[in-house]
């Protein structure tokens, strides 16, 4: 047997007839750009969150970067974000002509460390970008807290966790503004780019609605700097068709991890763990051990694929090598990009396939 890391095109099938039936839609009405998919999908997403305003946008990058735009950070201001997560967040910083500070992440959650993020709060800090992580909330209770005594708005980086909650509530209307990406392997996948930015509040949507199209409010009349930067009809159309299975889908996947966790506990490895109060929505499943190359090894052999999430912290990137971080500067995430192990994890892998790799890593151990 080989099981994929991931299986973004098994979606299609189930979905076939819905699917070409809304592209088909989308072609014969001709409103391809900001057209009704995509104003439907927005109050659906919205919905969902719990948020009044949902924009949608051509990436979950961009969500990131507009929503700093939106908040007017730019030169001369610090955003605090994790060292250990995709590279959007602090590219998104960046982009925006502002000064990325990392704070460290917690070894159990892999999210942003509160204590670590208080420590680098400055007169110039301007944002926190929380990421929910592999779809565990960050400590949303204490970052809400510094942000209401501090002033500091909350961007969600939400692009992996769309569908969790923290205290019942979902992430991406906890902060100021909530970042999704429609990334195809994202639990709710495009078939191709697409992001979408929600809020409560109607100037950042308001100012989001301007950005997106080049800083108008009225056509050639450009009052910001802007961006092309629109989630297209298409993808829009397509993903409504799969919106309506996605709290059935991120179900099947705690269940995948409840399987897993519950098989591979006898083990050495450190398991997920979910924080009091979270729901997690599973993007992804890793496990942390000392010899994570060597499991790697022998999953691959035995057919099952994996993929590091995340091999070098974003400190340590080359991109960054005129910053002033060094090894060293945040252990957690440094520890993490060595030990981390994520195994496969989507909807549709069979009970058989997850009982195989727990076999493989039972073979593993047990050699
Ligand atoms: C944590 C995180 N933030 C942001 C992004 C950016 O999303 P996109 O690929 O849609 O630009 C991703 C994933 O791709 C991500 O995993």
């Amino acid at each position: 047997m080989t099981v994929p890391f991931l299986n973004p095109g098994a979606q299609f099938q189930p979905l076939r007839a819905q699917t070409l039936a809304a592209i088909e839609e989308v072609l014969t009405r001709g409103h391809f750009v900001l057209g009704p998919n995509v104003a439907a999908l927005e109050s659906e997403i919205a919905q969902l969150v719990g948020v009044p305003f949902g924009v949608g946008v051509n990436s979950g990058s961009d969500a990131l970067t507009l929503a700093l735009r939106a908040l007017d950070i730019g030169p001369g201001d610090e955003v605090i974000t994790s060292p250990f997560t995709y590279i959007a967040p602090a590219e998104s910083v960046h982009q925006v002509g502002a000064r990325i500070v990392f704070a460290d992440v917690d070894p159990k959650t892999f999210c942003l460390d509160v204590h670590e993020v208080e420590k680098r709060i400055t007169a110039r800090t301007k944002a926190i970008i929380p990421v929910h992580l592999f779809g565990q909330a960050a400590p949303m209770g204490e970052l809400m807290g510094l942000s209401a005594s501090l002033g500091l708005p909350i961007v969600e980086d939400c692009a992996q966790a769309i569908g969790a909650t923290f205290q019942g509530k979902a992430v991406g209307g906890l902060g100021k503004i909530g970042c999704f990406s429609f990334y195809p392997t994202k639990n709710l996948g495009a078939y191709g780019d697409g992001g979408m930015c929600v809020t409560a509040d109607p100037a950042v949507a308001h100012r989001l609605r301007m950005l997106r199209v080049h800083g108008i409010e009225r056509r050639y009349h450009h009052d910001l700097h802007g961006y092309n930067s629109r989630l297209d009809e298409l993808q829009a159309a397509i993903l409504r068709v799969k919106l309506p299975h996605l709290a059935a889908w991120n179900e099947r996947r705690a269940e995948i991890a409840q399987r897993y966790s519950s098989a591979l506990a006898e083990f050495p490895l450190s398991l997920p763990q979910v924080a009091q109060g979270n729901s997690h929505s599973y993007h992804v499943y890793a496990v942390l051990m000392e010899d994570r190359d060597a499991l790697q090894k022998h999953l691959a052999d035995h057919g099952v694929a994996t993929l590091i999430y995340y091999p070098v912290p974003l400190h340590l990137q080359k991109c960054y090598a005129d910053q002033s971080w060094t090894a060293g500067d945040y252990p957690v995430a440094e520890m993490l990009a060595r030990r981390i192990l994520p195994l496969p994890m989507y909807p549709e892998l069979t009970d058989e396939q997850v009982d195989y790799v727990i076999a493989q890593v039972r073979g593993y151990f047990n050699k």
